[in-house]
């Protein structure tokens, strides 16, 4: 198997995660005897301090070139006055839109090793598994006309205005996904929006409703977004596939990291368009930069999801899964999956996490290799 891969590691943590994600891919293509090449590029802040762009042509151009996009995180506080088209965070809006992935999945698990880092009981966290599916193209991110008129000489002090925006195709397309994905898992896709309200959210239920006729075997419901932030809290283990436009599916999803016990857990995939992009669902959390501090077990299980939707490796993603299970089981813990007085615990560095997931890696590949050549 050939791949190349894109590494736009961006700022803050996003090195530091990444180069451990990186570390996983190497290890899988040696293993297999898999030819991974990885070609770095600028992207965010960095890149803004490199050359003045958040996302430099030569990114693009070299990106597109690729087989799938891997990306750290984006952000750095020094930017923080200057206009959102400016900032590390438009680069990243502009290599989604130029990949043309709509379908951002993002699947949040609860897993039994991390149940007591949860503020949720147990009781309520056991079994959760749900899988976003997050419309990244359309919505508020992208919606005309957007502006600021900073103007406080202006009546009212000055105004602005972001656009909601979807066409029934957009929405057509992105449902299809969940859809799908609902019929390979536990045959529910649970649709969220704010019909109650919005117009555009009158449009989403309808299409949804249109394409759930195609999937007879997979239950349908629509959920408002203000009870849908209560009940995956409630009952998390009630959701399957969850259905959201953009801006709803960045807000549970990071809500949905409570489930899991840290943001630092969550990884993604952005499907459908002409390029794959993987990142990691944190952010650039400047303030444990470079301090060891970073969990890059969402960017490892970033990694696990480059090689199911850009590889076809589906043994090797679920390797890459269950070393982490196995590594959690055994009591491994980033700063931010630490319980302080928890007995049976190791804190670990960045570097020393991707170490123990690359062993227990090893370990099962090799296994399995051996009962093939049995
Ligand atoms: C995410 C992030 C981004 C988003 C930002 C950094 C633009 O919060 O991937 O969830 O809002 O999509
Ligand atoms: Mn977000």
């Amino acid at each position: 198997m050939k791949l190349k891969i894109a590494i736009l590691a961006g700022d803050g943590i996003g090195p530091e995660v990444t180069n451990e994600a990186v570390n996983i891919l190497k290890a899988v293509a040696e293993l297999g005897g898999h030819d991974f090449t990885f070609v770095p590029l600028l992207l965010g802040g960095v890149a803004i301090t490199a050359t003045g762009s958040p996302l430099p042509t030569a990114t693009l151009d070299a990106a597109l070139e690729c087989d799938a996009v891997l990306l750290g995180a984006v952000g750095d506080n020094k930017f923080n006055d200057l206009s959102p088209d400016k900032r590390p965070e438009a680069g990243l809006l502009q290599i989604r839109q130029a990949l043309g992935g709509y379908a951002n999945l993002r699947p949040s698990i609860a897993y039994p090793a991390l149940a007591e880092n949860s503020p949720l009981r147990p009781e309520v966290t056991k079994d959760a598994n749900i899988l976003f599916v997050r419309e990244l193209l359309g919505g508020l991110y992208f919606g005309s006309p957007r502006w600021w008129n900073r103007e406080t000489t202006a009546p009212g002090g000055g105004e602005a205005i972001n656009t909601m925006r979807y066409t029934k195709a957009e929405v057509v397309r992105v449902a299809r996904v969940a859809f799908e994905l609902a019929s390979k898992r536990r045959k529910k896709v649970t649709s969220v929006d704010k019909a109650n309200v919005l117009e555009v959210s009158q449009l989403w239920r309808a299409a949804v409703t249109e394409v759930g006729k195609d999937y007879p075997e997979v239950t349908l419901e629509h959920q408002l977004v203000d009870s849908m932030a209560m009940l995956i809290m409630n009952i998390p283990r009630n959701f399957d596939v969850v259905l959201t436009e953009n801006l709803f599916g960045d807000i549970l999803s990071d809500e949905a990291g409570v489930i899991t016990g840290s943001l630092g857990m969550l990884p993604s995939a952005t499907i459908g368009g002409a390029i794959n992009l993987y990142e990691p669902v944190h952010g650039s959390a400047p303030d444990i930069a470079g301090t060891g501090k970073a969990n890059p077990l969402g960017a490892i299980l970033t990694a696990a999801m480059v090689l199911r939707h850009s590889a076809n490796l589906e043994q090797d993603a679920a390797a890459i899964e269950a070393a982490v299970g196995t590594v959690l089981a055994a009591g491994h813990r980033t700063a931010d999956i630490a319980r302080g007085s928890a007995t049976g615990q190791h804190l670990v560095s960045t570097t020393e996490m991707g170490k123990l997931v690359h062993q227990a890696l090893a370990q099962s590949i090799d296994r399995r290799q051996a009962m093939h050549a049995v």
